[in-house]
Parts: structure tokens; C-alpha cells; sequence
């Protein structure tokens, strides 16, 4: 199983954040989005409670492609057994999950956040794939923190492998850039011994 961050930053004074706790969409970047979707596709994502209440419902919404989703939440939220959605209560149960075959699609897993999921699963993906918005909105009044407060380090501990720019469309508020990253070799022992 390989488990991979797919993350959007922009560059804030007080360091990488992830948006504004207060609004739902921080910059508009349209390619960014479509870029996500492709990614996603058919795939697993990991992600916390609260940012799966604000996924957009087109992102939710069933077709053959769509994702599949392991929200984690130590709260009763009757997510467990919905259709593609289902719920874990800890990491180690959502590994238990991802291993136990109940999602057929299970060999590519992303991990999409928010701000406690990427932290916490951070030392077990062996790939990142961070879109950098080059242009920080001027109203960002409740950073969301990549990491912590004042981290710079875009991808900690991974080795940049690839990167494609990303033009603005009409309406956009910034153009970007999408970086691969990919973990350094000394990774897989610690990858093993999580079995992951
Ligand atoms: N720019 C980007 O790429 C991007 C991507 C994703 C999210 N975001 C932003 O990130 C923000 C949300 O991040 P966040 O840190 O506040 O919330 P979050 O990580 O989306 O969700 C946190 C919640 O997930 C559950 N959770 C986290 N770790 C868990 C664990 N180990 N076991 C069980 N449950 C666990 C808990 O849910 P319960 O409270 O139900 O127990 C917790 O309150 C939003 O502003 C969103 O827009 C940005």
C-alpha cells in the first residue's frame, strides 16, 4: 500500500498554511481543483471529519470514478458502512481498514487532510503531492498551519521529483505550481516496520 499527502499550500507570514479556519475556499485556482480530481480518482482518501464536512458535494457525489473515503472521527457519526464512506476511530484501525481489502482500490491511498490528519500520517506516506498557490490571498485572518506555525519545509524529509506549473484561468485568484515529492530510501524500514 502506498500512501501519499495531497495537500494545497500558499506561503503566509507566520508560515505554509493550508486556508482559513473561517472560510471554506481561501483562493480559487481551478486547475488546482481539476488536478484533484484526477488524482483522487478512483482512489482511497483518508481525511478528517472536519474537512470531509466541507468537501464540496460534487467531490462526494457517486459516478464509477469517484473516490472512496476513511473518515477519521472518535465521535459517533454514523459515517461506518455507508456506501463508500466509512469511518475509524484511530490510525491504527484505519490501516486495519485499508489492509482488510474492504476497499477494493486500496493499493493507492491518499491522504488528504486537514491540518491533524496530514501531521499524523505525515512519517508513513512515501509521497507527496503539494500544490503551491503562488499568490497569498491578503485576508487570511485564521491560518491553517502546514505542520506548525512557522514551518517553511514544504515536503519534511522528501526529495523533490517533479514539477508542472499550473496558468490561471479566469477567475482564478493565483496561478501555482504542482511539486512532487518523494520520501528518501532510510523511509522504508520505518514503513515496514508499520506495515505499511
Ligand atoms: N489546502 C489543503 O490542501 C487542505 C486540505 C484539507 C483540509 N484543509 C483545511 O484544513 C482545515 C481542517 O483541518 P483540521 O486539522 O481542523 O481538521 P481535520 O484534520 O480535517 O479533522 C480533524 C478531525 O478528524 C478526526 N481525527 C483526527 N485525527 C484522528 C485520529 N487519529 N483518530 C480519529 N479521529 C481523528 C477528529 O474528528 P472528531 O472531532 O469527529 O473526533 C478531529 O476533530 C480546514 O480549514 C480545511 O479547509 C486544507
Amino acid at each position: 500500500m502506498r500512501l501519499t499527502a495531497v495537500a494545497a499550500l500558499v506561503k503566509h507570514p507566520t508560515g505554509l498554511c493550508l486556508g482559513d479556519a473561517d472560510k471554506h475556499l481561501t483562493w480559487r485556482v481551478r486547475g488546482d481543483f481539476q488536478h484533484l480530481r484526477a488524482v483522487t480518482q478512483n482512489r482511497v482518501c483518508v481525511v478528517g471529519r472536519k474537512t470531509f464536512e466541507i468537501l464540496p458535494d460534487t467531490f462526494k457525489v457517486r459516478t464509477s470514478l469517484s473516490p472512496d473515503f476513511l473518515v477519521l472521527s472518535r465521535s459517533i457519526l454514523g459515517y461506518i458502512h455507508k456506501g463508500s464512506v466509512i469511518q475509524a476511530r484511530t490510525q491504527a484501525h484505519a490501516l486495519g481498514v485499508l489492509r482488510s481489502g474492504r476497499f477494493g482500490k486500496a493499493k493507492d491511498v491518499i491522504v488528504l487532510g486537514g491540518a491533524q490528519v496530514y501531521r499524523e500520517w505525515w512519517p508513513i506516506c512515501s509521497r507527496a503531492i503539494i500544490t503551491l498557490i503562488h499568490k497569498c490571498p491578503t485576508d487570511i485572518t485564521s491560518a491553517v498551519h502546514w505542520m506548525d506555525e512557522g514551518n517553511v519545509d514544504l515536503a519534511p524529509g522528501m526529495f523533490l521529483v517533479n514539477e508542472q506549473k499550473i496558468a490561471a484561468q479566469d477567475g482564478d485568484t493565483s496561478t501555482a505550481t504542482i511539486l512532487t515529492f518523494e520520501r528518501h530510501p532510510g523511509f522504508h524500514v520505518k514503513a515496514q516496520a508499520l506495515g505499511a
